[in-house]
């Protein structure tokens, strides 16, 4: 009987010892793909170029203006511009907070596990690296266009209301995040080949350091959810659910100040019904943009799936459906 015990302790510490294991792994990968696809604001992404406002900046798959009939092909592509103008600025937005809770959550192998500590590091050097180009890009954009953009959300503030939220919520909305920013380089702007070659470069190179980000989001959302009791886990959920609605408040002020920007940008009046249906399908876009194709990524709902209850599952659904819909 006592050697039974004994061996039963033996191979769940086997078992403990091989799950370190890979798990360094996986953070040693990140760092390995990170030193090798490295890049440089200027050098590889820029090089010296300029924007073709000829040219559409996000491609119809995410942005959906090819859905407004009331536009010509010139109003389609100042929307696309628009829109793409926003979703440059909308990932700076979230780098903010996302550095802060990276930084935050790389504490916790400070004295520990140097490898996931490297790992973590390069991630959050990397975010504000993308928080610098997207700045840039920014300023190279407002100085094509005609001025009377503005992005409402204030980054700082967006980040100290999500950091109130506890930390399983904000890996997960993170995880969201990245999952589907590779999705839509992938499935949307890699395959248009009508988008301006800046804009398009600029998602490739965010893309190659996003995939190491996804890999790492999963693995400190999973440690976490270690941490957990079954009443935080409830409760993080129910933050997961506020954080949503929160992204969703961020997309109805900014769709509505993007709309007003485009309406006075496009000089020509519409008609009340086509107003009416530019500003529904616009937030619609949106929503699928920052929302929608980010719970839909199977690899979110399988990572999700593995942590929640059956009654939690059907929580957050039941918030998404007003969304999604
Ligand atoms: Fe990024
Ligand atoms: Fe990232």
């Amino acid at each position: 009987m006592g050697c039974a015990v004994l061996e039963l302790n033996d191979m769940e510490a086997n078992m403990q010892t091989t799950l370190r294991e890979i798990l360094a792994n996986r953070y040693a990968k990140c760092i390995d793909v990170s030193k090798r696809i490295r890049w440089d604001i200027d050098r590889d992404v820029i090089r010296g170029r300029t924007f073709d406002f000829g040219k559409k900046f996000l491609p119809d798959g995410l942005s959906r203006v090819d859905q407004l009939a009331c536009l010509s092909g010139k109003e389609r592509r100042l929307m696309s511009q628009i829109q793409g103008r926003t979703y440059a600025n909308i990932f700076r937005l979230v780098e903010r907070y996302i550095v802060a809770k990276v930084l935050e959550v790389s504490r916790g192998h400070c004295l520990g596990d140097q490898i996931a500590l490297e790992a973590l590091v390069r991630f959050s050097d990397e975010e504000l690296k993308h928080q610098e180009l997207f700045r840039r890009l920014e300023k190279m954009i407002a100085e094509g266009m005609p001025a009377g953009y503005a992005f409402r959300p204030d980054p700082d503030e967006i980040a100290k209301a999500v950091l109130r939220k506890s930390t399983w919520a904000v890996l997960a909305l993170t995880c969201c995040i990245e999952l589907f920013t590779l999705a839509h380089y992938r499935q949307s702007i890699e395959p248009d080949t009508e988008l301006s070659e800046l804009y398009k470069d600029v998602f490739l190179f965010h893309w190659k350091e996003e995939s190491q980000h996804a890999i790492l989001d999963e693995l400190e959302w999973v440690r976490e959810n270690g941490n957990l009791s079954a009443a935080q886990r409830d409760q993080a959920v129910t933050d997961l659910i506020e954080l949503i609605a929160a992204v969703d408040g961020i997309l109805t002020l900014q769709s509505t100040a993007d709309v007003d920007y485009f309406l006075s940008a496009c000089g020509r009046t519409f008609t009340a019904g086509d107003v009416e249906t530019i500003r529904a399908q616009m937030l619609s876009a949106y929503r699928w943009q920052y929302i929608v194709s980010g719970v839909r990524e199977p690899r979110f709902n399988e990572i999700l799936g593995r942590m929640i209850t059956p009654e939690q599952g059907a929580r957050i659904a039941m918030a998404l459906a007003p969304i999604v819909n």
